[in-house]
């Protein structure tokens, strides 16, 4: 079999790529790698639970804000408190601010120079300086929605988020009055942004149509939190598990229990592990997280505006789960509406300027699971500690671990799709790391590993001998 092997680069961290050829010249394999580990599970042995989350913050570069959250859910259990009304509503804004902030950097920054300027346009150009010049106002609108969502999480954390704002049994500090106020002046132009995007994308569906039939089009299960009434949810609710028909495969699942419908399978050639439906088995029980999994599993949306715009996505599949993974980017802007709309219900609530925001407790339980939404998909943090709350034993499962599969699954179809010949183009190269992409994967955080490797390409030949290696800082 010949192996091609390509660098992923405009995704965060480390990926490599390679596509194993039959006699035929046809694409027998095509695979994902994550390549670099630093255990970080048994580095936080011997730390205490209330040091986690500040810990965990520094799990990844991209989304600290998401492992601050969960790890301190994951001390809430432990403590066996309930956190005060106003600390729940306080975590749940920085979240949303969280959605906001990871979502636009992902589809203005990173994604949408494919999307307008061509998956075929000068590599030179395509990218955020290119749509500049080709689109001022969009790249414009997509900094200042970004801002925006990061503007949510500074005034609620601090200038350089606290590394520790948000603490088992609640958050450190509420929030300021004139900081309220900041906020609610600046949601107006985020609003209109938002509505401008997702028209945008509205307007291109027939342009995308291949990339939308190739990008990962295919059966299999979603899995999302949602509130106890299946409205759409970001930060707490029970876990629902729907088929590619949106029939309901599994509902009500209580997060803390996740190894008894997930299980989690190691394979040699990658260091993150391929979680799977453990009833249905590896890998048929493929399942996708994050902003598409979170659409096809709600019932609403909760608030008008997102609820209008989830009833055209539905249009897509008539009313059937929306199976290709390339809407992660449509499902992307619909959840920045949805934030949005609920930052906007918080702002006028009362209970957001408490003071009453923590529960001091000691340790009640030995063992405890954090689960919310991150942008990117459902997090698990699971800690065991002993009775002074020093961690013996910790899994993580990331949303970029609980994609593995669907991944793998999408870039073989690409593979498939646009492969022809024995050369990876320029454009085949473009679409894969576009396949991938469409998902946000943080490999960062799935790898433990903060900031950028060097990238490298291998070349075998039919026997496969390496033949030719290129290694790029
Ligand atoms: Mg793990
Ligand atoms: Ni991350």
């Amino acid at each position: 079999m010949r192996k091609l092997k390509i660098p992923v680069t405009r995704i965060e961290g480390h990926g490599l790529i390679t596509l194993s050829l039959d006699g035929e010249g046809r694409v027998a394999q095509a695979r994902f790698h994550v390549t670099e580990a630093r255990g970080f599970e048994r580095f936080c042995q011997g730390r205490t639970v209330w040091e986690m989350p500040a810990i965990t913050a520094r799990v990844c570069g991209i989304c600290p804000v998401s492992h601050l959250l969960c790890s301190a859910k994951a001390g809430d259990a432990i403590l066996a408190v309930r956190v005060p009304r106003a600390a729940d509503k306080l975590r749940r804004l920085m979240n949303l601010g969280q959605f906001v902030q990871s979502h636009a950097l992902s589809f203005f920054h990173l994604s949408s120079p494919d999307l307008l300027l061509g998956w075929d346009s000068d590599p030179a150009r395509r990218n955020v300086f290119g749509l500049m010049e080709e689109d001022p106002g969009l790249a414009l609108d997509g900094i200042r929605l970004r801002a925006y969502g990061q503007q949510v999480i500074e005034e609620l954390g601090g200038r350089r988020i606290h590394p520790a704002w948000a603490v088992p049994g609640g958050v450190r500090a509420p929030l300021q009055e004139a900081a309220r106020d900041r906020l609610a002046a600046g949601l107006p132009e985020a609003m209109r942004i938002i509505q401008d995007a997702i028209s945008l994308y509205e307007g291109h569906l027939d342009d995308w149509a291949e990339e939308i039939s190739a990008f990962g089009d295919f059966d299999s299960l979603f899995m999302a939190l949602v509130a106890p009434d299946g409205t759409w949810e970001h930060y707490s609710g029970h876990i629902r598990f729907v088929d590619s028909d949106r029939n309901v495969v599994a509902d009500g699942l209580d997060p803390a229990r996740y190894p008894d419908y997930i299980g989690e399978q190691v394979e040699g050639w990658s260091y993150l592990k391929f979680p799977y439906h453990r009833e249905t088995g590896y890998p048929e029980g493929l399942y996708r997280v994050g902003p598409l999994a979170r659409l096809n599993c709600c019932d609403r949306m909760g608030t008008p505006l997102a609820d209008e715009a989830l009833r055209r996505f539905r249009a897509l599949a008539d009313g059937k789960a929306v199976t290709s993974s390339f809407h992660y980017h449509y499902a992307r802007l619909i959840e920045i509406l949805a934030a949005l709309e609920r930052i906007n219900g918080y702002l006028s609530d009362p209970d957001l300027l408490s003071d009453r925001v923590r529960a001091e407790a000691g340790i009640n339980e030995l063992e405890g699971v954090g689960v919310h939404e991150a942008p990117r998909g459902t997090l698990f943090h699971h800690y065991r500690v002993d009775e002074h709350g020093v961690i013996s034993w910790v899994n993580l499962i990331v949303s970029t671990g609980h994609n593995n599969l669907a991944m793998n699954r999408t870039v073989h179809q690409i593979a498939q799709h646009y492969l022809s010949g024995r050369e990876v183009t320029e454009g085949l190269l473009n679409r894969l790391e576009g396949g991938i992409r469409a998902y946000d994967p943080c490999l960062s955080c799935s790898v433990h590993a903060v900031g950028r490797l060097p990238l490298r390409v291998e070349l075998y030949d039919a026997a496969g001998r390496l033949i030719s290696e290129r290694t790029r800082a």
